[in-house]
């Protein structure tokens, strides 16, 4: 749909990627309920919002919820239901990176619970009201990494692979209805997201990354072209590709990330978080 018809309730609205989303969103017309983990920072945004982009309190309200309750997460699609929104796009994420075994089982399960079960139980609580409307969009932010596993994102591309999965089931069990589903695949792009041993490690294997603003155009593109599902940057969307039709040709491709993930405590030293 036209961005100037839509009404969007944005999870991780004070995020690196949600913060440009918003302010393009708004820039092109939409209305956009901004949604973060404290009252505080939702409230703060919308004010910022409202008076960067000349727009009224019900064109920018926010909604507080820890996404990781599902009590709040149910409570937040009531107030979006509420306002009359039409668009969900859940840009909320929770960041995992690091060998496996130096990931602690709780932070794993809050990774999956911030990536894939509270999108999924957001998308349950507001999809009969989505219904209701004469066009309804429900857009994932994903990942790169929802479509293919690299060294080191073990945990993190479990969430994405499982929220790229949900999409596409969802895709088709909403094809013919009015709800149209999206899965937008960003690669690595330089938010508060990514530690320093990300970044070492994109140095190190020569992985590009996107500005928030970047993925933020795209993002608006999407609403508006309605495309089903978009990966961004070159060589990843190739890869992805290649990766969706013969996955384990590619094994051998990832053997610097491997090498690179070993030696991160040394290509660490000496260095700060940013
Ligand atoms: N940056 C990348 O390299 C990259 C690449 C591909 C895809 N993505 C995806 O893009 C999305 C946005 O990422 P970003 O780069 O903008 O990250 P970011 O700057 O860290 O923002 C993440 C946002 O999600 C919110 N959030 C996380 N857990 C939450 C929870 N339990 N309840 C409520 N809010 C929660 C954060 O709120 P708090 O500030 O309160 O924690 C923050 O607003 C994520 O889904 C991420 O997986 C990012």
């Amino acid at each position: 749909m036209k961005a100037r018809q839509a009404r969007v309730l944005l999870t991780g609205a004070t995020g690196g990627i949600g913060r440009e989303a918003a302010s393009v969103l708004l820039d092109a017309g939409a209305s956009v309920m901004v949604a973060a983990r404290t009252a505080q920072g939702a409230a703060t945004l919308a004010g910022e919002l409202r008076a960067r982009h000349g727009r009224s309190a019900d064109q920018v309200p926010w909604a507080a919820a820890d996404l990781r309750e599902s009590a709040a997460v149910e409570r937040l699609a009531r107030e979006a239901a509420g306002w009359g929104c039409n668009v969900l796009v859940q840009a909320a994420g929770a960041p995992a990176f690091g060998p496996l075994q130096a990931q602690e089982p709780d932070a794993m399960a809050a990774v999956l619970q911030a990536n894939l079960l509270a999108p999924m139980v957001l998308t349950h609580a507001l999809l009969p009201h989505l219904r209701r409307q004469q066009r309804a969009q429900l857009l994932y932010v994903g990942s790169v990494l929802g479509a293919i596993g690299l060294p080191g994102y073990s945990v993190y591309a479990a969430s994405k692979f499982g929220l790229r999965g949900f999409a596409e089931a969802m895709r088709r069990e909403l094809a013919g209805s009015r709800v149209h589903v999206q899965y937008l695949g960003p690669r690595s792009t330089q938010t508060g997201f990514n530690s320093a041993a990300v970044q070492a490690y994109n140095e190190a294997t020569g992985t590009a990354m996107d500005s928030a603003a970047t993925v933020a155009a795209a993002l608006l593109r999407m609403l508006e072209d309605e495309s089903p599902e978009r990966f961004l940057g070159f060589p990843e969307r190739l890869a992805v590709r290649l990766n969706g039709l013969a996955p384990l040709a590619l094994d051998g491709s990832f053997r610097l990330h491997s090498r690179t993930l070993a030696a991160l405590p040394t290509l660490l030293q000496g260095r700060t978080e940013p």
